[in-house]
């Protein structure tokens, strides 16, 4: 593939800023442009050693500005598209839907008739990659796993989003010939991941000594898997998938959220040099989140069949690793907690 002049949205988030490290270290030919708003989960720190690197260049930007992605689309001629920009949290979707449809529906639908404008007649060798997450395929019970071939069933304002975006991805192929790939990937965990999620959330709580809110009986299950692998993926997708192919990525690794709460805190307790049992008092069950999908899992045979593609962090090691990045950049931490964020603290935990 000629992919040579690469967009990269949402490059300064949590998934996004690994992509862009995975990217621009191994591939010292390629043009790699990152896009991002530097919303409150955009945080140039998150790819501050790749930074120098001639073939990185960073853009400030909104993808909700149709006007300006038409401009820089017509003036870089990028060959290839990752788009990671998102608003990307449940809780925050559910008290304010509509910046959800913006930036995920709309902003998409602004990079597809831009890469679409740009590529028409010429779209050989040029690919749209669109992440996803498993969240479009609504709640699994007790048994199955999500395939590619899962009907989608979204039930929060987030993974509506989504799923409307990969809708209009496809429609995109379909319509107007556009090149695209897109994935559904599990739940992320690892280094530089905004403490509004589970796990960075309950690391920095056990480490300030605060309650850990486990919403409604703890019994919701996901299927975690280290932001790296993903980033591995995103690369293998990008440059061996097929056009107009989905590709589900996840760990094959489900975890009931009470259960991952107690091996963090067990994990957290020796390496703060607390006594065994410390941490998991501070666990504490509060309302639930309405319309909590009980599970999902995913079943990544196909990437693994026709990619080659397998996890290769065991979660232990992995939430290891991200429990050691977090101690080892605190002011990392302090940065990202001051200021706005108390304030969504206290409104979503209700203090
Ligand atoms: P994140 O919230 O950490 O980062 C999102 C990034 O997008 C931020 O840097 C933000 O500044 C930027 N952004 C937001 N709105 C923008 C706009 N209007 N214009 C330009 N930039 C904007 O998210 P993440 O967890 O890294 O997720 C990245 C992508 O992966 C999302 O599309 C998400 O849906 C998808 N995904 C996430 C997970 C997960 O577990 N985190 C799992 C599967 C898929
Ligand atoms: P989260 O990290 O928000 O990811 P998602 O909702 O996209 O899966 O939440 C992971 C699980 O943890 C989910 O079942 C909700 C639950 N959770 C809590 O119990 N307490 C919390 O404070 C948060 C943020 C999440």
């Amino acid at each position: 593939m000629s992919n040579r002049k690469l967009l990269i949205t949402g490059g300064a988030g949590f998934i996004g800023s690994h992509v862009v490290r995975q990217l621009v270290l191994k591939y010292p030919g390629y043009e790699i442009h990152n896009l991002d708003a530097l919303t409150y989960a955009g945080n140039l720190e998150n790819i501050k050693d790749v930074e120098a690197q001639s073939n990185y260049h960073f853009i400030k930007g909104d993808i909700t500005d149709a006007d300006f992605i038409d401009r820089l689309f017509q003036q870089e001629q990028f060959d290839g598209v990752i788009h990671l920009a998102a608003e990307s949290h449940v809780d925050r979707s559910i008290k304010d839907p509509l910046a959800f449809v913006k930036t995920n529906v709309l902003g998409t639908m602004n990079l597809l008739n831009a890469a679409k404008s740009i590529w028409q007649g010429k779209s050989e060798g040029k690919r749209f990659y669109h992440i996803s997450t498993d969240e479009v395929y609504g709640s699994l019970g007790a048994e199955g796993l999500f395939t590619e071939t899962t009907a989608y069933d979204p039930n929060s304002p987030y993974s509506a989003s989504k799923a409307s975006s990969d809708h209009f991805v496809r429609a995109y192929g379909e319509t107007y010939g556009l090149p695209y790939v897109i994935t559904n990937c599990s739940n992320n965990y690892g280094p530089n991941h905004f403490p509004e999620k589970l796990i960075p959330l309950f690391i920095n709580n056990i480490i300030n000594e605060k309650p850990l809110p486990v919403y409604g009986d703890g019994n919701y299950t996901r299927d975690w898997l280290y932001v790296i692998d993903h980033a591995r993926a995103i690369d293998l997708v990008f440059h061996k998938g097929v056009n107009g192919e989905t590709y589900n990525i996840g760990g094959f690794n489900e975890w009931r959220n009470i259960d991952l709460v107690k091996l963090l805190c067990k994990q957290m307790d020796a390496k703060l040099g607390r006594n065994p049992g410390t941490s998991v008092k501070l666990i504490t069950f509060v309302k639930d989140r309405p319309g909590h999908d009980l599970r999902y899992a995913i079943d990544a045979t196909k990437i693994n069949t026709e990619l080659g593609w397998e996890p290769s962090v065991t979660f232990e090691e992995g939430l290891r690793q991200t429990i050691d990045w977090y101690f080892d950049n605190p002011q990392w931490l302090a940065r990202v907690t001051s200021g706005a964020y108390q304030e969504y603290y206290d409104t979503q935990y209700e203090k």
